[in-house]
């Protein structure tokens, strides 16, 4: 079966074909135009979707050597994310899948940040604690089998990303901040500063990061930041803040995995390319642990996820007319069901 996947979330245009599990091409197309905002500004975002995504969608059959004659079902990220960018890619795929008379099917980011860990033979084991780290979301999820899964924790205000992003920005560095954080803290001392973490009474696995990212903040001021600044306060203060957050997600994520009695953890969504983050669950094989992360081309924003999703939720469900007239009903979404994942 070929799959072909748009995923228009946020602001990478991406487009993929798979046959059956299998990633034949996956060509992202990151948005560089937000960098000077420090942000992404959603008009612009949606704008440049347009702009992109019947290229990318050709370049990625291109590259797989597949014609739109070989396609068998389209799969399109309907949820969660900016509504402009998403109505785009979701509009595109519903149109072709339309055209070519193939069933469409709409596809949950978080649910394919989750399944990403599926890509290219990785196989992690029921039942297994997924953590999701993004730039939008933080969290852990008990996963029983394919679409059997239910949230056990989420983050309370920001997510892990953003938290990476924000105080990037706080020291000057480009945007989006994680990889650049995460690149100055390996010459940084990460027992430079004590970040203090959150501890959220009553509710076990869920997490705050906006009180580590504000004590960054008042600390560089009371540092007189700006004054005192050099190459390497900013590695040492990248890799405590990198500390202090990575803590935290494995210290949740262990909780939640003794608690249920599960050894397999699977990390996966942007931040998974974080080199702290893997170097500090991988060690947990010592203690009888599995721990699958993506590879990195499958961490941050990517359709080959998407259309990995599509193809486990069609292959996986009883009727298969439920993916013809009445998919293409599906309305986009932008904020995540926390009650119906
Ligand atoms: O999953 P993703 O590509 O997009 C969303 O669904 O949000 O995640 C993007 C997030 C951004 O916040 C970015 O700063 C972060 O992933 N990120 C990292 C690293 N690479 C990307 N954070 C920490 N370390 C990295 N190496
Ligand atoms: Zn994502």
């Amino acid at each position: 079966m070929n799959i072909l996947a748009v995923e228009t979330s946020c602001d990478e245009t991406s487009a993929s074909v798979l046959e059956n599990d299998k990633v034949l091409s996956n060509i992202v197309s990151s948005q560089i135009s937000h960098n000077k905002f420090g942000g992404v500004v959603p008009e612009l975002a949606s704008r440049e979707h347009l702009n992109n995504i019947s290229t990318i969608v050709t370049k990625s059959l291109d590259t797989s050597s597949k014609q739109f004659k070989d396609i068998d079902i389209i799969a399109a990220t309907c949820e969660p994310g900016l509504i402009g960018s998403l109505l785009i890619g979701m509009n595109f795929a519903k149109s072709l899948a339309f055209s070519l008379n193939v069933p469409f099917i709409s596809v949950n980011h978080i649910q394919a940040h989750l399944y990403s860990n599926f890509l290219n033979g990785q196989k992690p084991e029921f039942p297994f604690i997924g953590l999701i780290v993004s730039g939008g979301h933080t969290l852990l999820i008990l996963v029983e089998n394919f679409f059997r899964h239910k949230i056990i924790g989420y983050t309370l205000d920001d997510a892990a990303g953003e938290a990476f992003d924000k105080t990037a920005k706080l020291l000057g560095l480009g945007y989006p901040g994680g990889h650049h954080i995460d690149r100055l803290a390996k010459t940084g001392d990460r027992n430079f500063h004590k970040f203090p973490q959150t501890i959220i009474k009553d509710s076990k696995y869920n997490f705050s990061f906006s009180g580590i990212k504000t004590s960054v903040l008042y600390y560089l001021r009371k540092i007189n930041f700006d004054n005192v600044k050099t190459d390497s306060l900013i590695s040492d203060i990248a890799a405590s803040f990198q500390e202090a957050v990575t803590d935290s997600l494995l210290y949740n994520t262990l909780e939640a995995a003794e608690a249920y009695g599960v050894k397999i953890i699977s990390v996966s969504g942007g931040v998974s390319a974080n080199s702290l983050l893997k170097e500090k669950f991988e060690k947990l094989t010592a203690s009888g642990y599995k721990v699958y992360f993506p590879k990195p081309e499958y961490a941050s924003d990517n359709a080959a996820m998407i259309g990995l999703t599509g193809y486990l939720k069609y292959i996986h469900s009883k009727d298969k007319s439920e993916f013809n007239l009445e998919s293409f009903n599906y309305l986009a979404k932008p904020k995540l069901d926390y009650d119906n994942f």
